[in-house]
């Protein structure tokens, strides 16, 4: 074919993908179609005849390309350009007043004159759309913040979710986040119409059909998108606003919540939660609060973040549904650190779309405050994926029973003992307990731990039963032989009524080794945390990787040396101590390194701008809170100090610094200003 040709067929091709597109951006987007369904139709059946006609000219962003597709075996992980954050909660106003004085403090400013964006929060899961030279390339969820899973060709079968940016004013690579959800319409049709899969709520539903391995399924399922931020610009945007990004979204052809709203101090973001709680019934998509954000950019940048969460932004969620109910039974649970919960038995009863039949009675003394016992009738709340518990008494029961902490632990038997000081009791069994142990190994397990999916509570509990598994490097250790054979449950024969034991398969035992096997090679931070060590969260597991750089500095590290960290109590520091000061403890990591397991850590200096250095701050910083220049430290790999030493890398100088100037020029180390700071950072 000539060039001519080739170039005028490219031409229409162009012209009917960019026609079709701006028929979707009407019909989707913007809820205003431009043609009839028919007329789409026509159009849509002229891309398929010259795509079909000229295979090799079919691109990514073509709107074909929004059809299915091959299944996957499974997700891919990847990692976000930029961090993907949560938000911190608050339920009552004078929580949301508090928030309001701490941004007065923070910026200065009398909280009247903060401008936020109030945009209702949505009930779905977080989104991380990637555009290169505005093209969709790359659709993935929030997973653990900075790597989620590609689930981009469910994601393309999202009408509303442009293939391709409109106009020409975007950056050669662009994040761009938001919220996919299902529309209370949607749901209500798909759990009426799918007989075989019943969703429990609108966010179930609209997880589980992006998370469908088969993008048909995907296609079939009625999502939708609202998108709210822009993270990770490989340009400069413009932009001075959070009002200013979600106006630049929607020309760029997203669609936006059209809730959303400027509003003023906290009267205004009052006034706006009280009128969308208000029509929560009519809106068309489950919402569970509203979030608030500090419309200024500069603001937003000064403020910064803390741990998981941005200080520029708080949720206000909705109140928690409240229901009523029975309690049949109290049952004692004991979990990882031995800790002995009353957990209440209930008689089941839907709450926000969820079946409860338990709610936790926290500890002996929030029994006795709210004088329950069973047999009371009583109000129980849950509140999104918090554990429901119980409010107040209803009504007591006739006959009511005391509710006592056992003397011995139901499961191995030692004796329970109040801890001194405390509100709650403990199983004086330790690793012995079997229930302990598997609540141990539970953990160990666990998404944000070893990340070994498909070995679930049940499976453990059965293992730790049989014997088969004591520990977790028992986990490395397992085979067909010792899955062979393992009762996992047992059910009853509908036509003899006879018992018989349910073992597991051949397949599931082969997904459960390969499980394993697949996750040989792990985080330094993820194994710390992996441990269980009480009062090691992850944020306290990664400034311990990020210390030691190794397992073994970690197990020989002195207990001043670990309460040197900064966020790290006494408390904390002596578990850690402990915890590598313990025999079994360090047989136990020696078998499961020996299994093969390998830590992996950033190398020093690698990609890290200040990998192992040290800083100290003096005096008022220009332009920035003291927080939020620590946490860029952090984020790059350097740590902070209060005070100066001859180790410390630099000390970093603003307005009126103390004493520590002096401390440093004695010493002899680096004195930087702030300002200068600033630049190194690129901030
Ligand atoms: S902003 C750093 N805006 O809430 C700020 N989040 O609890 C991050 N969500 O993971 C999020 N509606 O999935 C933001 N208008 C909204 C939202 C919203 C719903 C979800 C989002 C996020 C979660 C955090």
């Amino acid at each position: 074919m000539s060039s001519k040709n080739i170039n005028k067929i490219k031409k229409d091709l162009e012209n009917v993908k960019n026609k079709i597109n701006l028929l979707n951006h009407h019909y989707y987007v913007l809820d205003s179609p431009l043609v009839s369904d028919h007329e789409y139709d026509i159009e849509f059946q002229k891309l398929i005849n010259l795509e079909e006609s000229y295979p090799n000219l079919v691109s990514n962003d073509s709107p074909s390309q929004r059809i299915g597709g091959q299944p996957l075996s499974k997700f891919e992980s990847v990692n976000h350009k930029e961090k993907m954050f949560s938000l911190n909660n608050v339920f009552e106003i004078k929580d949301l007043k508090l928030y309001m004085e701490r941004l007065e403090k923070n910026l200065l400013i009398s909280s009247r004159n903060i401008k936020f964006s109030a945009e209702p929060k949505l009930d779905g899961l977080a989104i991380n759309l990637l555009y290169e030279r505005g093209v969709l390339v790359l659709a993935a969820t929030r997973g653990d913040g900075t790597t989620g899973e590609n689930v981009t060709k469910n994601v393309k079968t999202i009408k509303s979710i442009p293939l391709k940016l409109m106009g020409n004013d975007f950056p050669n690579v662009l994040e761009i986040r938001g919220e996919i959800f299902m529309s209370k319409n949607g749901f209500d049709k798909i759990n009426s119409s799918n007989s075989d899969k019943i969703f429990a709520n609108a966010r179930n539903a609209a997880a589980g059909s992006l998370r469908q391995l088969d993008p048909n399924i995907a296609a079939s399922r009625p999502l939708d998108a609202f998108l709210y931020s822009i993270g990770y610009s490989s340009g400069n945007l413009n932009i001075s606003s959070q009002s200013g990004s979600l106006l630049k979204l929607s020309k760029w052809g997203f669609k936006i919540c059209e809730l959303n709203k400027i509003v003023s101090g906290l009267g205004g973001c009052k006034e706006f939660y009280k009128k969308i709680y208000s029509m929560r019934d009519k809106i068309p998509y489950e919402i569970d609060g509203i979030v608030y954000k500090v419309d200024n950019l500069q603001h937003q940048k000064d403020l910064g973040f803390v741990s998981r969460a941005p200080r520029w932004a708080i949720a206000h969620k909705f109140p928690a549904e409240q229901k009523i109910t029975t309690i049949d039974k109290v049952r004692f649970q004991v979990g990882r650190t031995g800790v002995v919960t009353p957990v209440a038995s209930l008689k089941p009863v839907e709450v926000g779309g969820v079946i409860v039949s338990n709610a936790t009675l926290h500890n002996m003394d929030e029994i006795n405050k709210k004088d329950l016992h069973i047999g009371d009738t009583v109000t129980i709340r849950r509140a999104g994926d918090v554990i429901p518990e119980i409010v107040s008494i209803v009504n007591k029961g006739v006959g009511r029973k005391k509710i006592i902490m056992p003397k011995k632990c139901p499961e191995c038997g030692s004796v329970i003992e109040r801890v001194k000081d405390m509100a709650f009791s403990k199983c004086t069994g330790g690793l012995n307990c079997s229930a302990q142990k598997k609540a141990a190994i539970i953990h160990f397990v666990s998404k944000k731990a070893m990340d070994i999916q498909g070995i679930g509570e049940k499976l453990i509990s059965r293992l730790v039963d049989e014997k088969i598994i004591n520990n977790t490097s028992d986990l490395y250790k397992l085979n067909n032989k010792k899955l062979k054979n393992l009762t996992i449950n047992t059910a009853v024969r509908e036509d003899s009524g006879k018992e018989y034991d349910i073992t597991l398969g051949d397949k599931s035992i082969k997904n459960i080794l390969k499980s394993i096997s697949g996750r040989m090679e792990i985080k330094l931070s993820n194994f710390i945390y992996s441990l269980g060590i009480n009062e090691v969260g992850e944020v306290t597991a990664r400034s311990l990787a990020k210390k030691y750089q190794s397992i073994e500095d970690l197990s020989k590290a002195n207990y001043n040396d670990i309460i040197e960290l900064r966020d790290i109590g006494p408390v904390a520091a002596l578990n850690i101590y402990n915890y590598f000061h313990n025999k079994e403890n360090l047989k136990n990591i020696n078998n499961m390194l020996n299994s093969g397991l390998q830590l992996i850590n950033n190398k020093k200096g690698e990609g890290n701008l200040f990998s192992n250095e040290t800083y100290v701050i003096t005096g008022k910083l220009n332009n920035m809170s003291r927080q939020n220049l620590e946490e860029h430290i952090i984020e790059n790999g350097g740590n902070i100090s209060n005070s100066v030493s001859k180790k410390t890398s630099a000390l970093i100088v603003g307005l009126d610094p103390g004493s520590k100037l002096e401390k440093a020029k004695k010493l002899g180390v680096k004195i930087i200003n702030d300002k200068d700071f600033y630049k190194i950072l690129k901030i």
